[in-house]
Formats: structure tokens, sequence, C-alpha cells
């Protein structure tokens, strides 16, 4: 097999009855099983916690739990990851044909689950249909691609010049066992990445959800069981953010670290994996994607239409709770007005309810992110104009439901635009031409993603050249990247820009070695 049989996973058309039916059957399935306990995954064996147990809630209706989880204690991470090196052993000499079979078997595992799978996200993260769907495909999409490109690298040896008879060669190693934390906005997808990109090419890890999605988390454990893939080589480990994540960045023997989540928090670990230990013999690898402040650029000439449609979904997708939402719209003052009577109408009418019932705009995640949200719209309220949204949304059910919120006539250093919200809230900012826009969308700390409206070749070849971001959309919404097409990572303060799902990643997990061969 090889990568050219790659394709990415295509979405349910859930406007298709057939699918939206299936799909609801699969939810009610999946509720039906709510509030069952899921255990630690450790060297191959599903065991209790010893710091007690936490409950996931469904953040549509927060009196229903999704399941009960286990806390570890920090003793039973640290034993994970020294299972995860005692398997370390054997797994780093594993072909990668065989280690990439383990991986399409998954796939297929995954394939087969897609709308169960679906189903526990729309439960525990509250994301719509095609949200969840899409996230489940991208999940297959890491698996296959990063299965692919093992074997790629495994193939292809660098070609190296022959010095005076001797021969050269250069091959790649894998480093050790590690330790992967992700975050509850792509539950299964990052989830799924980050515990697979490391093991595709012969390493360990120790797992950790975030404490909103761990049943997402333990999906892949019994994906793997199934699989048979062997014992330690992938643990799943639940619990406390400091108890079990920051304990094992800490640790001495930690490989690698690998973090996607809040800027806070990565600076934090990357400061941890700085410190050697006495008994430390390597630097920790430190692959992290933090966040974005994510502008839409609309220019003058722009379809505005278009850019509006784009502007709802890159801000408001899984209610703009990705790193690469938009955040910000910079329009150009000839088109601002226009552009800002568009996005508005279109925001006040995105229903906010239930994701069981495929609502287009959900739930947020926690009372955490209602506070935050609400108090951003609170400095919001004093930074700029609200033009829509602005309050809790009214529903049936007791959930973290938020409006769709925009404000207007925003200064590019209000707190608003430039601080990361992680919620439903976009700040349109008026740039007095091109150029302009291009500066003030490029005037944060982050530089994750972004997208330029235009239908001038030159300009867009300009914004192309000049937008400062690892993701850059001309003439669509800057969210939703696809695994091998469009590898995800931002500049700055957005991360190590390590690229998940392009080409560049499984190296963050590897290290070259030259050989020399005398005849
Ligand atoms: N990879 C996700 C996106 O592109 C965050 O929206």
């Amino acid at each position: 097999r090889t990568l050219k049989e790659y394709k990415n996973e295509t979405y349910l058309d859930f406007s298709d009855p057939t699918n939206d039916k299936a799909q609801k059957k699969a939810i009610e399935e999946v509720r039906s099983n709510f509030g069952k306990e899921y255990d630690l995954y450790i060297n191959g064996e599903f065991v209790k916690g010893d710091a007690g147990t936490f409950e996931s809630k469904n953040p549509s209706n927060i009196s229903e739990t999704i399941g009960v989880f286990q806390s570890a204690s920090k003793e039973q991470a640290f034993n994970a990851l020294g299972k995860a090196w005692d398997a370390f052993e054997d797994w780093q000499y594993v072909s990668a044909k065989k280690r990439a079979d383990f991986l399409f078997k998954a796939a297929d595992v995954v394939r087969r689950r897609r709308l169960e799978i679906n189903a526990w996200m729309i439960s525990e993260a509250g994301k719509n249909y095609l949200e969840a769907d899409a996230d489940t495909c991208e999940a297959i999409d890491f698996i296959e691609y990063y299965a692919y490109e093992a074997l790629r690298i495994d193939d292809g040896m660098d070609v190296l010049s022959e010095t005076w008879g001797d021969h050269n060669k250069s091959f790649y190693m894998p480093i050790g066992a590690g330790v992967s934390i992700s975050p509850w906005n792509f539950p299964f997808a990052i989830f799924v990445g980050m515990s697979v990109a490391p093991i595709a090419v012969g390493n360990t890890v120790v797992a950790k959800p975030a404490p909103d999605t761990p049943r997402m988390g333990s999906l892949l454990a019994e994906i793997f069981e199934e699989v048979g893939l062997p014992a330690g080589v992938f643990n799943f480990v639940t619990g406390g953010d400091i108890e079990v994540g920051e304990n094992l960045a800490k640790h001495p023997d930690t490989r690698f670290i690998s973090f996607t989540g809040s800027r806070a928090v990565g600076l934090h670990l990357n400061k941890i994996a700085a410190e050697t230990h006495e008994d430390q013999n390597f630097l920790k690898r430190m692959v992290c994607e933090l966040g974005g402040k994510n502008a839409t650029v609309v220019d003058e000439d722009a379809d505005l239409n278009s850019a509006a449609t784009e502007i709802i979904k890159g801000a408001f997708g899984f209610q703009g709770q990705k790193c690469s939402a938009s955040s910000r719209v910079v329009a150009h003052q000839a088109i601002y007005d226009e552009l800002l009577e568009k996005v508005t109408e279109k925001a006040k009418a995105l229903e906010v309810g239930n994701s069981k019932e495929n609502y287009i705009s959900g739930p947020v995640i926690n009372q955490k992110a209602v506070d935050k949200i609400m108090k951003y719209i609170e400095i919001g309220k004093e930074e700029g104009r609200l033009v829509a949204g602005g309050k809790r949304a009214e529903t049936e059910n007791e959930g973290y439901y938020i409006e769709p919120t925009v404000f207007a006539d925003v200064d590019e250093n209000a707190r608003i635009a430039q601080e990361e919200i992680f919620g439903p809230v976009t700040a349109f900012i008026k740039a007095k031409d091109t150029e302009d826009a291009l500066r003030i969308a490029n005037g944060v700390e982050y530089g994750l993603t972004g997208a330029y409206f235009s239908k001038d070749p030159k300009k867009i070849d300009n914004a192309l050249r000049k937008f400062r971001v690892g993701n850059l959309y001309i003439n669509r919404k800057c969210t939703g990247a696809l695994v091998g097409a469009q590898p995800f990572g931002g500049f700055k303060m957005s991360g190590t820009d390590a690229k998940a799902g392009g080409r560049d990643y499984l190296k963050y997990f590897l290290e070259p070695k030259s050989a020399t061969l005398r005849p």
C-alpha cells in the first residue's frame, strides 16, 4: 500500500433523511448506554483508577451523565509510562508494514462504528451531526495517512553522495515513550491523531484525553484492544490535568510531550520540557499546537455573499470552539457596512439547541467556558457595538448555550480583537485599504489560520506572501483543514507548527541516523 491510495473520507449528507434517521437511531442506542463505567487501559488491561472516579456530562443537557471515568493516581500514570517503555523494546523493531496493518485495521473499525462514534461525540462534546461526522472522518484520515506516511518514511532512504568508495545511508529511528495530552474540541480526531502518529513510527504512548471528553478517548482504547495492538504500545489514562498530565510531562523518562490546547498550558509544559533531571539522558521533544486569534480579511472586490456565508461557518462552527475559528473579521471600509449587515442577519438566524436534535449551534463545553465567554461578551459591550447575540440562549434543556454573537466597530487593539475567546463571538474591525487590513490581521501574537477574500489574482498573490499564518485559505472559511491536504499548524504563539496531517509531522517522533558502510 502506498500514499497514492490515500484519500480523505467523505462526510455524510444529513439532509438525506436516510442518514439523518440512521444517526438519530445511533444516538438513541448510545443514550441507552449512558452512565456506564469505563476503565483506564494500561499495558493491554482495563483497570480501575486509584484516585477515585469522575463523571462526564452532556453539555446539551447537564442532568445527563455520559459515563463514569477513572481518576488515575500519579503512580498509575508513571506505571503506564514504564509499561510503554517496556513495550518500546519490541515495538521499535516491528516492521513498518506490520505496524501499518494494525492501523489500517483500526481505521476499518472506526468506519464500522462511525455513527456510534458520532453519537457519543454529539452527546459528550455537543457537536451537531456534520461537525461530529467531520471529526470522525478526520480520525480515519489521521490513522490512514500516518500509516501510509510511516511506510513511505521506511521505504525512502535519503539519497546521499558516495564518498570515495564508502556507501552512506540515512534512516529514521523512533525516539521512545512519551505522553499525548489532547483537547476536548476535536475529542476523537485530535486524540486519535496524537496517539497514532508516534505509534505509527515505532514509539509508544501514554494518552490522556481532556477531562470533558473521556468517552471519546476510551473508544480508541476499545478499538486498539479489538485489533490486537500489542500491550503497552497505547495506554489510556484519564484523570486530573495536574495529577496525570503535568506529572507525566515532568517525569524524567518522558521522551516526548505532544500537547494540543491553550497557550497558557502549552507555555507551562514547554518550560517543564526544558527542565532536565539528573537521571535524564535526552532532551525532551515538545510538540504543541496552541491557540489562535484568526482573521477573515475581506477586500473591497470580494464576493460578499460568499464571504458572509464562510465567515458564519468559520466563526460559529462548533460554537467557535476551534483554535482555527474566525474570531475577527477585518473588512475593507468600502464594503464594511454591507458585509456586516449580511453576517449579522445570518448570525441572528442560527438556531441554538440540543445537539441530539442537530441544531446548527449547540452548547459550549462547560460552565467555565460559559463564564469566560460571557465575561468577554461584557468586555465586548464596552469595546464595540453589539449587533447580534450577546446573551445566554434560551432552550428547552438546561445546557451551556450562548447566542452567536457579533461585535462591530472594534478597535484592532481591543481585548476582544487580541485575546482568544474560544466561543461563538466574532469582532468586526474596519480597515482603510488592503495593506491596512493585512497589517491588522497580522497584528496579534498568534499566527494560526486566516482567510482572505478577493477576486483579484494580484491581490491574492500579495496576501499569500504577507498574511503570516500557518494555514491560509483564499475565498473560503479558515476552519476545517483536511488531513494530507492542508497540513495544520501555526506560527508565533500558535505553537511549534508541527503540521499535523502533513509530511513533516512524523519526524517529530523520529531521530535521523546516518551510517557509513565501508566495503
Ligand atoms: N484542524 C482544525 C481546523 O482546521 C482545528 O479547523
